[in-house]
């Protein structure tokens, strides 16, 4: 691979299981061994310029921007629910994944591939067509047939490629990995793609600089595959080795009572237990970056937590009604396992928690159609 448009300051990529090191033009994807790759930087004389997520380039593989205006987003502080919100639903496309899929197309670009495709529970195969869509690349997006309307509606408006199977997330990554490897497509698979855990660190770097650079006590971050938890934890990494912080957070996972194969230390989950839970975003049975995850969050010394569907819909409708941030209910779950850490008392008054609202409850049709039940019946 050419790599003239690539950070310097990315000096190698590093198997997060066999510890091999590459060189950014010696690999595409994965190790030899399975392992997913990290980026390492060179973190001396590190700035951050401009607005938007492409204010981190110096520690992005590339600095090219994306056109759109992908995160930058804010951090709330609510008295009531005493807890701060990162709200990522006001991304481009409403979720965090539009971080991940800036860093992967503006690759892409570069690489001069025409074509990126990714399997998806809905989220990430969204952003990825919203993000093609206006940087003129095509995008082809594995899913679920079950995945949520709002979802398809928008993957069609974009203008994805659109391949629903009638077939499990787990199931839709596999093919997509083959398909693309037959027909030549750049795959932003997470947990394939070493770069979308880069994409998705910028929201700890917003987190730690909107404080100051004073490090929170703990983050909650729902968990499906675990990407966006260890891109939560690389982040933080990188500002401790360029000297930015001192301090680092404790990582709070959050699974459904479903289907939650890392809260019981597991990396896959028996198929007969299936995944029994109307948060969608986090119905993975085999979590891809499950080593990476609990490596993390036991790293970080945090745990995790697992909510039933009925405490992500309490806290919901909570986080709306007194915050006016309506969240899917893979997101409501971090208000949840809030909620359940206190009453347990493992977190009290004086801890500084942050939940991170990954992604917007107006494409979440599951939690539609329970607040229209709730209409009916009211
Ligand atoms: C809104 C939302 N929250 C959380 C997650 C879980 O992220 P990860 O699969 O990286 O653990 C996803 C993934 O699809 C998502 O879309
Ligand atoms: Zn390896």
């Amino acid at each position: 691979m050419n790599n003239e448009f690539m950070n310097k300051k990315m000096i190698e990529l590093r198997c997060s299981r066999c510890g091999k090191a590459f060189k950014p033009d010696e690999i595409v994807y994965t190790c030899d061994c399975g392992g997913i790759l990290e980026t390492v930087y060179d973190h001396s004389e590190v700035r951050f310029e401009g607005k938007d997520m492409w204010r981190y380039g110096d520690l992005l593989p590339i600095k090219s921007r994306t056109k759109l205006y992908v995160g930058g987003t804010p951090l709330y502080s609510f008295d009531d629910v005493n807890i701060m919100l990162k709200d990522e639903t006001r991304n481009p496309s409403a979720s965090l994944k539009d971080r991940a899929s800036a860093v992967v197309v503006s690759l892409a670009k570069a690489l001069g591939y025409k074509k990126v495709s990714c399997a998806s529970t809905g989220n990430a195969g969204v952003s990825l067509a919203c993000i093609c869509a206006s940087e003129a690349l095509e995008s082809y997006v594995f899913v679920p047939k079950t995945a949520s309307r709002q979802k398809l509606a928008q993957l069609r408006a974009y203008g994805a490629n659109v391949v629903a199977i009638d077939a499990t997330y787990d199931e839709c990554y596999d093919i997509c990995n083959s398909v693309s490897k037959q027909k030549g497509l750049y795959n932003r698979n997470t947990a394939y793609n070493p770069y979308t855990i880069d994409g998705k660190k910028t929201v700890a770097f917003e987190i730690a600089e909107q404080l100051e650079f004073k490090v929170p006590s703990h983050i909650f971050v729902p968990v499906g595959d675990g990407c966006i938890i260890s891109g939560v934890w690389k982040g933080f990494k990188d500002l401790k080795a360029c000297g930015f912080i001192n301090d680092m957070p404790i990582l709070i996972g959050v699974q459904a009572e479903g289907c939650d194969p890392l809260a019981r230390g597991k990396e896959e989950f028996e198929p007969d237990n299936g995944t029994k839970t109307k948060a969608e975003s986090i119905a993975v049975c085999r979590p891809r970056n499950g080593f990476m995850a609990l490596r993390d969050v036991r790293e970080s010394g945090g745990h995790f937590v697992t909510v039933s569907d009925e405490e992500m819909f309490d806290s919901l409708k909570l986080l709306a009604s007194k915050t006016g941030i309506f969240a899917e209910l893979a997101s409501a779950s971090t208000i949840a396992a809030i909620r359940k850490e206190k009453s347990e008392r493992r977190i009290d008054k004086k801890d500084e928690c942050v939940a991170i609202i990954t992604g917007s409850g107006l494409k979440d049709e599951n939690a539609l159609e329970l607040l229209e039940g709730e209409n009916a019946t009211a």
